[in-house]
């Protein structure tokens, strides 16, 4: 049977999903798994700035490392996470910026990050989740992120220009979430990001792509093919490439029987990969792990799982066995 990376990559296509590099290394079923189905590899959270600069001064690449090694030993492709966000700080840079916001503090983990890694990255996000829409100001900008509140929204481009000059052969992304579905808060942030782009695009910023996170909430948001393909139709407009960069399916409210929910899953998993890949621009589709067996959704603060009940989101489950999604992933990658 054809594995997922084959198939994708039959369709022009990257196939691949998150990882740590501790699961990779203690778990030899999971770690074959990966190598075996995948073609592209993301770190869950070990690139990020709360990993590598854990304390000032202090650069810690190792887990990263990690994954680029086993990336390389299986000939997938590496992606890097997230060179600027807003969430988890860490505190002594927060610290920091708020006392003296000095640009080497944006630009230190960019230039470092990407020369470290250079040569071995298919496509940086640069930046991680930039708009909120919910907070009512600047054309949709998280003005509450300690980045806008020390730099404005110069960062943006800031970031970009130190990425390219650091690491020129790497595709830079922004990516973001809450863009998919049929909803007035998703089209609030498709707006904003939009926005986003255009502006960087006029600044000349060297941003190449735009991932959509895809995180689906599809049992208390509706899913609406035209809406989802006309954004990445009008992405597709300003000459960027497309990647889906997090999949996965939250189903704490999907039905209680688990075979129905398990197609109710794979429906709407098929019907968001058709759509994703029907865009030319869409060079590669990542889900946010493979398996259920570590799924980030199992420690949702929204979700309060009822005792014993896991998050079914992934393409495998727990044990390792394909479910429903597979193959609604594999049809789509399949008919592209
Ligand atoms: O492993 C460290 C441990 O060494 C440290 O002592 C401890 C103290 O904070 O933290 C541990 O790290 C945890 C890390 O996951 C690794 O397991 C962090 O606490 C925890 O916050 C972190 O959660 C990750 C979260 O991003 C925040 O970085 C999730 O695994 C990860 O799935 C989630 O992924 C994000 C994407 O990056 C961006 N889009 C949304 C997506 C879901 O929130």
């Amino acid at each position: 049977e054809q594995t997922l990376g084959e198939l994708a990559a039959a369709s022009g296509l990257l196939f691949g999903c998150a990882v740590s590099s501790d699961h990779l290394s203690n778990d030899p079923s999971f770690a074959a798994l990966v190598s075996r189905e995948t073609s592209i590899l993301v770190a869950e959270w070990e690139m990020k700035r709360a990993a590598v600069q854990r304390l000032e001064g202090v650069w810690d690449f190792s887990g990263g490392d990690a994954i680029a090694a086993f990336a390389a030993r299986n000939g997938q492709k590496l992606r890097g996470h997230a060179l600027v966000w807003h969430y988890e700080g860490p505190d002594w840079l927060k610290q920091r910026l708020a006392e003296a916001p000095d640009e080497r503090l944006l630009t230190d983990m960019i230039t470092r990050s990407c020369l470290h890694y250079r040569g071995q990255i298919h496509s940086w996000d640069v930046v991680n989740e930039v708009v909120d829409p919910a907070e009512g100001q600047a054309d949709g900008l998280r003005v509450s992120s300690h980045w806008y509140r020390a730099f404005g929204e110069g960062y943006l481009e800031t970031a970009f220009h130190a990425a390219r000059a650091s690491d020129p052969d790497a595709l830079l992304f922004y990516g973001d979430y809450g863009v998919e579905m049929d909803h007035p808060d998703h089209e609030k942030k498709r707006v904003a990001v939009l926005k986003v782009i255009e502006k960087l695009k006029k600044q000349g910023a060297p941003i190449d792509g735009f991932g959509v996170q895809g995180h689906l909430d599809p049992f208390r948001t509706r899913f609406d093919e035209r809406i989802y393909a006309r954004f990445l139709w009008e992405l597709q407009g300003f000459g960027l490439k497309l990647m889906v960069t997090e999949f996965d399916v939250a189903d704490r409210f999907g039905p209680a029987d688990v075979v129905k929910r398990d197609a109710e899953i794979a429906a709407v998993a098929g019907r968001f990969a058709e759509v994703s890949l029907a865009n030319p621009a869409m060079i590669g589709f990542l889900a946010w792990g493979l398996t259920d067996r570590y799924s980030w959704l199992a420690d949702y603060p929204d979700y309060k799982w009822p005792d014993g009940q896991r998050p079914r989101g992934l393409p495998y489950d727990a044990d390792l066995r394909p479910k429903p999604m597979r193959a609604a992933l594999a049809a789509a990658f399949t008919e592209r």
